[in-house]
């Protein structure tokens, strides 16, 4: 130390923003292998001259392990992940990933395990499978299902295939039953998947009190060519559709099917089944209710679960029991085919697997009341600041809007990155579409009172900043080490490419 005071920490290693190429330092290396104590083979020998590179390894950042580790751990303490807090984005499901749906998901005969294999070398993961199907089909109240769809979206899409190939082999290829009704509330993949399955979408409104209109989905299904309706339970505004049976039933009538897209099981699972509600085929999103992690582009898994009558439609192959073994069924004439390479993200399977054993149906059932007991907590405490569109009672999630701070010009996307501020992630925004200034709250079980409550606070104080001091928030977010990205340049014009400056070329 020369003797002058410190009087502010620089936090130059946290704030270090270097890239890994810039970091780059020409020789320097992350490991030294021992000297060769034994005799030298030639390359030759071992790969072939075509198969060997013949230029010099340019551009790949030469660092020692320290470099990396340091350059990797600083980069996740400028992320929010699950595991810092909550993590309220509603529609999406952000629940704590236990640690040992984790370490199962790695047991080394699961993580290995060739997807070539051939099914009797490969039982204990058919098993898996297996059961997974059973629990899903008890937990839905439907008894075929299918792992095989990557995603939500993809189930979805699945779903409405065997809609498809269903109504043909009842009516006959021509049937003209084209139109896929989608309430417009719905998630935008429905209309999405509909469409890209050749239906016809036509929307069904939503009424004043958020729910399905049963007046406007009679009149869509008079003209004889729906072909069925996607229905969310709860729908996207976190609101139960208490009329469900009725509109399966109208549905049914017309001669349609239903599919509900299960995005929110999370408010359902161990208290009421899509089966038992008349709904036909439901995608599942292991990835939002049965807790593997979600977000950042990681692996999903969208099983879809029908009734008996769809489910000689359900992609091959499926996976059977004869006795004590496990057997891949490729035999099935009706079948939409393969909707994915191999049995889908086996991964994924393996943890929900271990979160429903490792909850069993009362751990389940005490999940689905902790995540809407939370949200109800929320939609009661900040119901005097925040404008709440829907009255009735939410279920797994509530959605409020800006309105109120709007008359200040503080909007909702104002209120989210000052949110940050305040150490939350911010819920979804803007979404459902059919709510201006949405912002769509999800707890989920995974938080306590106390997290609950320091939210809840949180929220109050930005209600409270609006009113008396709205540049604050118009300027949020404060802390973080950027402020307000543009976020559709950022969208639009990514730049997912490396160059390399001047000044990493001479090092
Ligand atoms: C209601 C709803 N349906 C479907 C989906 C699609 O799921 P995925 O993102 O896994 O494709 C989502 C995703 O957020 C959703 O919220």
């Amino acid at each position: 130390m020369n003797g002058s005071k410190i009087t502010k920490a620089t936090p130059h290693v946290t704030q270090n923003e270097d890239l890994l190429f810039e970091r780059s330092r020409r020789g320097r290396i992350g490991y030294r292998l021992p000297a060769l104590d034994v005799e030298p083979t030639p390359i030759d020998e071992i790969v072939p001259a075509e198969l060997r590179r013949d230029d010099d390894l340019e551009g790949v950042p030469e660092l020692s392990e320290v470099d990396v580790v340091r350059h990797f751990t600083r980069l996740s303490t400028w992320n929010y992940a699950v595991d810092h807090g909550m993590y309220p984005l509603g529609s999406c499901t952000m629940k704590y990933n236990s640690r040992l749906n984790e370490k199962v998901a790695r047991i080394a005969g699961f993580a290995n395990l060739h997807p070539l294999a051939p099914a009797e070398e490969a039982q204990g993961a058919l098993e898996v499978l297996y059961e997974l199907q059973q629990h899903l089909a008890e937990i839905t109240g439907l008894p075929g299902v299918s792992l095989q769809p990557a995603a939500g979206a993809h189930g979805e899409m699945t779903g409405v295939m065997l809609i498809r190939a269903y109504l043909d082999a009842r009516d006959g290829k021509g049937h003209g039953r084209d139109v896929m009704l989608v309430p417009d509330s719905a998630h935008g993949t429905n209309p999405a998947s509909a469409n890209l399955s050749g239906f016809r979408v036509k929307t069904v409104r939503t009424t004043p009190e958020g729910l399905t209109d049963l007046d406007q989905l009679r009149e869509l299904c008079a003209t004889g060519d729906v072909a069925g309706l996607m229905l969310t339970n709860p729908n996207t505004l976190g609101l139960f559709e208490r009329n469900i049976r009725e509109i399966c039933h109208i549905v049914h009538e017309a001669g349609g099917l239903v599919y509900m897209d299960g995005a929110n099981m999370n408010a359902l699972v161990g208290w009421a089944r899509p089966g038992d509600m008349g709904v036909d085929v439901i995608h599942l999103n292991l990835h939002k209710t049965f807790s593997t992690p979600h977000g950042g582009g990681g692996p999903g898994s969208g099983p879809c679960c029908c009734t008996a009558a769809l489910e000689p439609f359900l992609p091959v192959p499926r996976i059977v029991r004869e006795g004590e073994a496990f057997k891949l069924d490729y035999d099935r004439p009706q079948s939409i085919g393969r909707v994915r390479a191999f049995y889908g993200n086996f991964g994924m399977a393996v943890r929900a697997l271990a979160y429903i054993l490792t909850h069993g149906p009362d751990g389940m059932r005490e999940a689905t009341e902790a995540a809407v007991l939370n949200a109800r907590y929320i939609a009661q405490a900040l119901a005097s600041d925040y404008e709440k569109p829907y009255q009735a009672p939410p279920m797994h999630e509530v959605v409020f809007t800006d309105k109120r701070q709007a008359r200040k010009g503080v909007h909702t996307l104002d209120i989210a990155k000052r949110l940050i501020d305040y150490g939350f992630h911010p819920p979804t925004i803007y979404f459902p579409l059919i709510v201006q200034g949405a912002m769509l709250i999800e707890p989920t079980e995974s938080v306590g009172r106390e997290e609950l409550d320091q939210f809840v606070a949180a929220m109050r104080a930005i209600a409270r900043e609006a009113e008396e001091e709205p540049e604050t928030v118009r300027n949020a977010p404060h802390t973080t080490r950027i402020g307000r990205l543009d976020e559709a340049a950022a969208a639009r014009r990514p730049v997912l490419r490396w160059k390399p400056t001047a000044k990493a070329e001479s090092a």
